[in-house]
């Protein structure tokens, strides 16, 4: 999975008209839209050697090879022991010795599902709960397709009345509530986008509701839809409609990884914890918008229609007026049977030694997936970490030894809830802890041809000059490199860190993290996110002909590596968190402004103020270290860039969620993928808490002055 808000961001930012037909290899790239970019530095960007080893390993044949791999075979977690194998012998085989690390998780299965509606009159009708088999995409076909299901879901059945609840988050709840619309005992019928899955069920749940059913609505497929005149995918770029979105419904934003092990690896023989905190008690399935439809539009004229809602993001692009419901007499009964089981999943984790023990870079990618392909998510990642092991082998063979190790990991049971990362974290904290610089994540490489980044603010600068290096591989790109393309698309903004990918259990231990990826904006062909079509036949139509985009997200990802691994000082801009800070500070103001209660931020300023102070005098002797070549200064300086994010995460967490440590950014509690910043002190003043906020602005305010107190020479 990976946190798509930035995705939804950009429909606002492009600026091109889509072209109704003929829609092969990218037409959207219009030369209008490019000539926006405007060059940044010198074009061919000047290379030393050891970049140029690393930049020409990756060639997009080898890489659409290894996409092929991966994308034709079952790989839901626990399924596919041979892969994680084929990963380590191939990355072993590149230079990069690997063996697998393996935890014993709780996981759920699909065994059989029903969802019909019964009509006032009587008449049944019964959705159709599978994705159509397209002859054009070999892998919509195999017998061991994945089912459409939702991973984590409560077995059970339900039959009642329907309430249709937006995209079913807290506000659109409490909107339901103000408008008497009943929701106890009902089941709901949500929308995609917004918030993460698993908060839209419990929300339900939380309301008294007995199901959920979740749906994809054509309205947030930007301009590519059939009603704009495009032909569906295989014939064309947009939405199949029998598409359906699986996905976690874990409680994300309390805790992540095994929902039976908080805060322990899960070993064969672990205690096990009461999984409901983080896991539904009532069935939810997810359905395709054609059923969707059928069901909203037996409300129409029922509740409170969707201009009467008038809420943002209600209202999507089917013919219905997106009534509340419920229609009396109009019924759904729907059974969602799962499986548990305890099953190994596997950690394909790689090393190259560096020369300094006590530095470490840590890139990962998830490999599994819920389809058979998983073509985008995540294994244009993962084709793209073994033409990086190849890279990394290529660049040994000049005699090239990083500094700082390089871990390389490969996620196993991210798309149930970060499963992988967050036990192989539990499990070796205090080793990272104490040695890890960087953790660099790629999960969906590649969706579209849109880059985009999101980082902690000490690596917005290494990232974004590292693009300069690459070359955009789009043909009619009138040489333009990585960033000229991503500034034009992002206006140069790297995003807040939030959840929804492997990064997540690194931030929240205090190591800096970066996650990339490129995904559409709105006049690109549709990414069928967690769909059987997102298949690798959909990737070489649609997705990126040629595996171009995969190439440079490759290359960047290589370099970045390389200059923080191999530089003598650590590439960090340590001055820019505080200027990050001022931006998040003025956010919470105007939160403070809007909300009922009144809070002191003079502390949190001065934390600030005092942060300002010493990350300059830390930038000023990184300058200095630099410039003298002084080890014993080096290292004082690496030791102090190493440390100095672990002072903003704080023992105890946020409030009723102690997974999540960091007192600047987290995934916000009913959000899930997109982040809060200051999240103690702002869910609090949400909240209207007065006297949580207030503790949060001292323990929020203290950490800062602990970072501080590490970067301070
Ligand atoms: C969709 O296309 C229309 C015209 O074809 C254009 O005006 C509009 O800006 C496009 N929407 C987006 C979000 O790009
Ligand atoms: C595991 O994945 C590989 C590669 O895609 C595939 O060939 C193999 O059939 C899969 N194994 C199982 C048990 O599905
Ligand atoms: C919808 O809500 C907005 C503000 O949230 C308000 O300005 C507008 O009057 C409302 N419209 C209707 C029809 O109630
Ligand atoms: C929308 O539905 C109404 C009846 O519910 C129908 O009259 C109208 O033709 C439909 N519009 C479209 C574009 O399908
Ligand atoms: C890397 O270092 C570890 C610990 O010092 C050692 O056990 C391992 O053999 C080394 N690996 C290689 C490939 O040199
Ligand atoms: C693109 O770069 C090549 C060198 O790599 C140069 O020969 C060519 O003139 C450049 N084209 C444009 C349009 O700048
Ligand atoms: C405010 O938060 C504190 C600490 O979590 C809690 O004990 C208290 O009940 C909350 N107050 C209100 C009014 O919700
Ligand atoms: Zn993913």
């Amino acid at each position: 999975m990976r946190f798509i808000t930035v995705s939804l961001l950009t429909l606002s930012s492009s600026l091109v008209d889509a072209c109704a037909k003929d829609y092969i290899h990218r037409k959207s790239l219009e030369p209008r839209e490019l000539t926006l970019a405007k060059r940044a530095g010198e074009f061919p960007p000047v290379l030393t050697d050891h970049e140029s080893v690393l930049l020409n390993s990756f060639d997009s044949n080898t890489i659409s090879d290894w996409s092929y791999y991966y994308t034709h075979g079952l790989h839901v977690a626990g399924t596919n022991k041979t892969m994680a194998e084929w990963t380590a012998e191939k990355w072993t085989e590149f230079g990069v010795p690997a063996t697998l690390a393996s935890y014993h998780v709780y996981l759920n299965y699909p065994v059989s599902h029903s969802l019909s509606l019964t009509l006032p009159d009587g008449t049944v009708w019964n959705a159709e709960l599978e994705e159509d088999v397209l002859p054009e995409d070999d892998t919509s076909s195999y017998p061991n397709r994945v089912p459409i299901f939702h991973g984590y879901s409560a077995s059970g059945e339900a039959t009642a009345e329907y309430v249709y609840v937006g995209r079913g988050q807290q506000v659109d709840f409490d909107r339901l509530v103000e408008l008497g619309v009943e929701l106890d005992g009902k089941i709901a019928l949500a929308k995609y986008g917004g918030p993460f899955r698993g908060l839209k069920v419990k929300n339900a749940q939380d309301h008294g509701m007995v199901a959920c059913v979740i749906f994809t609505d054509p309205g947030d497929d930007g301009n590519i839809t059939e009603a704009n005149g495009h032909a569906a995918y295989p014939h064309g770029p947009a939405r199949h409609p029998s598409s359906v979105q699986r996905g976690s419904v874990q409680f994300l934003s309390t805790y992540p990884g095994d929902p039976t092990t908080p805060g322990y690896p899960s070993k064969e023989g672990s205690p096990r914890a009461d999984k409901s905190p983080v896991t539904p008690k009532i069935p939810s399935i997810p359905i395709s918008w054609p059923n969707a439809d059928k069901i909203l539009s037996t409300l129409d004229g029922h509740g409170s229609s969707g201009e009467q809602v008038n809420r943002t993001g209600w209202v999507g692009a089917l013919n219905v007026s997106y009534s509340t419901g419920p229609a009396p007499g109009a019924e759904i009964a729907m059974s969602n049977v799962m499986e548990d089981v305890y099953r190994p999943i596997y950690d394909p984790i790689g090393i190259i030694n560096g020369t300094k023990g006590d530095e470490v870079i840590v890139i990962g990618n998830h490999w599994d997936a819920w389809l058979i392909g998983g073509a985008g998510d995540p294994n244009s990642g993962s084709a793209v970490m073994v033409e990086l092991a190849k890279a990394f082998g290529k660049l040994q063979e000049t005699g090239w030894k990083p500094k700082r190790t390089i871990v390389m990991a490969s996620w196993d049971g991210e798309e149930y809830g970060l499963l992988g990362s967050t036990e192989w974290v539990e499990e070796y904290v205090n080793w990272l802890k104490e040695s890890t610089v960087a953790y660099l994540n790629i999960d969906v490489a590649v969706s579209g041809p849109r880059p985009d980044i999101s980082a902690t603010p000490s690596l917005h600068q290494i990232a974004t000059e590292t693009m300069k290096k690459v070359i955009f591989p789009y043909k009619g790109s009138n040489n333009m490199t990585l960033y000229d393309w991503w500034y034009a698309q992002s206006e140069g903004e790297v995003y807040v860190l939030g959840s929804g990918s492997d990064y997540t259990p690194f931030v929240h231990n205090g190591i800096a993290s970066l996650d990339m990826g490129s995904s559409g904006g709105p006049n690109d062909p549709i990414y069928h996110y967690h769909s059987n079509y997102d298949s690798f036949h959909w990737m070489e139509t649609y997705g990126d002909p040629g595996f171009g985009m995969h190439k440079a997200m490759g290359q960047y990802l290589a370099l970045l590596a390389y200059h923080l691994a191999t530089d003598d000082v650590i590439p960090f801009d340590v001055t820019n968190y505080g200027k990050q800070m001022a931006k998040y500070l003025e956010e919470l103001k105007e939160t403070i402004a809007t909300s009922k209660v009144t809070v002191d931020l003079s502390r949190l300023e001065a934390a600030i103020g005092v942060f300002n102070k010493a990350s300059a005098a830390a930038a000023e002797l990184k300058a200095q270290a630099e410039k003298q070549g002084d080890m014993n200064l080096v290292n004082l300086v690496n030791a102090k860039f190493r440390d100095f994010e672990r002072g903003f995460v704080s023992q105890g967490g946020l409030p009723d969620r102690e997974y999540f440590k960091h007192l600047i950014f987290a995934p916000g509690l009913d959000t899930g993928y997109a982040p809060t910043t200051f999240p103690g002190i702002t869910e609090a003043v949400e909240a209207g808490n007065h006297t949580l906020a207030t503790e949060f602005v001292e323990r929020t305010s203290n950490a800062i002055y602990v970072a501080a107190g590490i970067l301070t020479p």
